[in-house]
């Protein structure tokens, strides 16, 4: 086993390392647990649990939307979104490399026999309007019937402006398509763009919301949309198996993070800009930041290298081919930020 793999199979001794392979990594804080140990709760099922009713309210309010659904994962969210709007038969215009279509095992397909047809995004992860219209298939019986549009935003961090994203909707519903937004970082995007949630999830018929990313919750994501969506919503969820019981000790987390951690996602963007402009010192380097991620490229030397180096000195990375990501999230203070510095450093000069 090498280095990399041992302190992986001790990762029982996680908070002894720090962290940086995703935002969804981190740990739930103290009055977090405290929120989710005295949570009322009833069987959510039934639909009479108060603090998950609590959060779709108030997350579904904080967009503009008429009602939200709690649910255990963005994958669930943004499977059960494409199951209500599409059809089997029914097409997906998509990112090629946006999360639907690429990291979500194809379970739109699996399960709901929708086909997808994926753009490639402009630079700043945008669908380009006139690339959306030329995607839409005619009324023609040899092709598949385009129902959906999806966009993402944060889209690998990157915030794409409202301007962008609201005229690839504006193409989506020129053609008709119905138009769901994949916000796994959406209030990243929102802190970014110095917008109104409400400005973002406006683009959108549905929009899917994860706790559990910058936000810190340990699990869970609310899909919004309006009233007869998430009705619907609820029997996929049901079918999906992803209906749960007394599930308001997970919506409480989620609460709390609404509360006490969208305020501090700006930090998390101060501290990827802050160590991006250190690592650029480094020659060995090219660095870029957005939001809470850094992407480095490697002049000289192999990722799996620097992660093994970084690992030895109580860091751990995901290396990556061409761009090796770090991810800021609320475990990532200013303390662990030298130590990611001085590791850094030292890796260089050795
Ligand atoms: C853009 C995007 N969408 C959806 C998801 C899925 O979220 P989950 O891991 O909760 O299923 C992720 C996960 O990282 C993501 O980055």
């Amino acid at each position: 086993m090498n280095n990399y793999a041992n302190a992986r199979s001790s990762l029982d001794n996680q908070s002894a390392f720090i962290d940086l392979r995703s935002d969804t990594v981190s740990k739930p804080v103290a009055g977090m647990r405290q929120a989710m140990a005295e949570a009322k709760v009833g069987d959510d099922v039934y639909q009479d649990d108060p603090t998950v009713n609590l959060l779709q309210h108030r997350v579904a309010h904080m967009l503009g939307k008429e009602a939200g659904l709690f649910v255990s994962s963005g994958t669930m969210s943004n499977l059960i979104a494409m199951l209500v709007h599409c059809q089997r038969g029914d097409e997906i215009i998509t990112g090629r490399d946006y999360h639907v279509y690429c990291d979500e095992a194809g379970g739109a397909s699996i399960v709901g026999g929708i086909f997808f047809d994926p753009l490639d995004p402009a630079a700043d992860g945008a669908l380009n309007p006139e690339d959306i219209l030329a995607a839409v298939k005619p009324d023609d019986i040899h092709c598949p019937i385009s129902r959906l549009l999806c966009l993402e935003n944060t889209w690998h961090g990157e915030a794409i402006s409202l301007a962008r994203i609201k005229a690839s909707a504006a193409a989506g519903r020129q053609a008709g398509l119905n138009i769901h937004l994949d916000g796994a970082r959406f209030f990243n995007a929102v802190t970014a763009l110095n917008i109104k949630p409400s400005d973002l999830a406006g683009v959108a018929d549905t929009v899917s919301v994860c706790l559990s990313k910058g936000l810190g919750a340990p699990a869970g994501s609310v899909l919004c949309g309006p009233s007869d969506f998430i009705h619907k919503a609820l029997r996929v969820r049901k079918y999906l198996g992803g209906a749960m019981r007394q599930v308001g000790v997970l919506a409480a987390a989620g609460l709390y993070a609404l509360d006490h951690h969208i305020g501090r996602l700006s930090d998390d963007h101060a501290h990827a800009h802050d160590l991006a402009q250190f690592l650029s010192t480094i020659p060995r380097l090219s660095v870029r930041s957005a939001t809470n991620m850094i992407f480095l490229t490697l002049a000289d030397g192999s990722p799996a290298e620097l992660a093994n180096s970084l690992l030895e000195q109580g860091i751990i990375i995901t290396p990556g081919t061409p761009e090796t990501r770090l991810v800021m999230h609320l475990n990532i203070d200013d303390t662990a930020l030298d130590a990611i510095k001085l590791a850094f450093k030292n890796w260089h000069m050795s």
